[in-house]
C-alpha cells in the first residue's frame, strides 16, 4: 500500500542553521531512511520568519509547526510522523499569529522551497 507523501520543511537560513538545523536535518534524513519512511520528504526552506525560536520545522499536511528543534528531538519528530508521539513540547514557543502567517504563506505557494532532500 502506498502511503501518502508527507513534506517536512526544515529551515536552513542563517539563524536556524547557526543553532544546529543542518545536524537536525541530517539526523532526520538518516532516521527516516532507517525506518523505511520514504514517503516522508524533508526539504530545505529559506526562513519561516520565526528566526528567534528556531530551528524551525513545518509539516504542512499536519498544520504542524515545531520550534527549537534540536538534533536530539528528531526521534520525537519521527515518532510524531508515525503517529506515535505528541510534540507539544516542541510547540511551546510558537506564536499563534506567526503560525497563521506561516501557513497562509504555504497555502499561497509563496514559501521559498529548496530541493527535496
Ligand atoms: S532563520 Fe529559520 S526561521 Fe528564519
Amino acid at each position: 500500500m502506498t502511503r501518502p507523501q508527507i513534506e517536512v520543511f526544515v529551515c536552513m537560513n542563517v539563524n536556524c542553521r547557526s543553532r544546529g538545523a543542518q545536524a537536525t536535518l541530517e539526523r532526520l534524513k538518516r532516521q527516516l531512511k532507517d525506518r523505511g519512511m520514504e514517503h516522508v520528504k524533508p526539504a530545505s526552506i529559506i526562513c519561516f520568519a520565526a528566526c528567534n525560536v528556531g530551528p524551525n520545522i513545518v509539516i504542512p499536511s499536519r498544520r504542524c509547526w515545531l520550534s527549537g528543534v534540536l538534533p536530539e528531538d528528531v526521534p520525537d519528530v519521527v515518532a510524531y510522523l508515525e503517529g506515535q508521539a505528541d510534540v507539544a513540547h516542541l510547540q511551546q514557543h510558537n506564536d499563534p499569529a506567526l503560525e497563521e502567517m506561516i501557513f497562509d504563506t504555504i497555502d499561497a505557494g509563496l514559501l521559498d522551497k529548496g530541493e527535496s532532500e
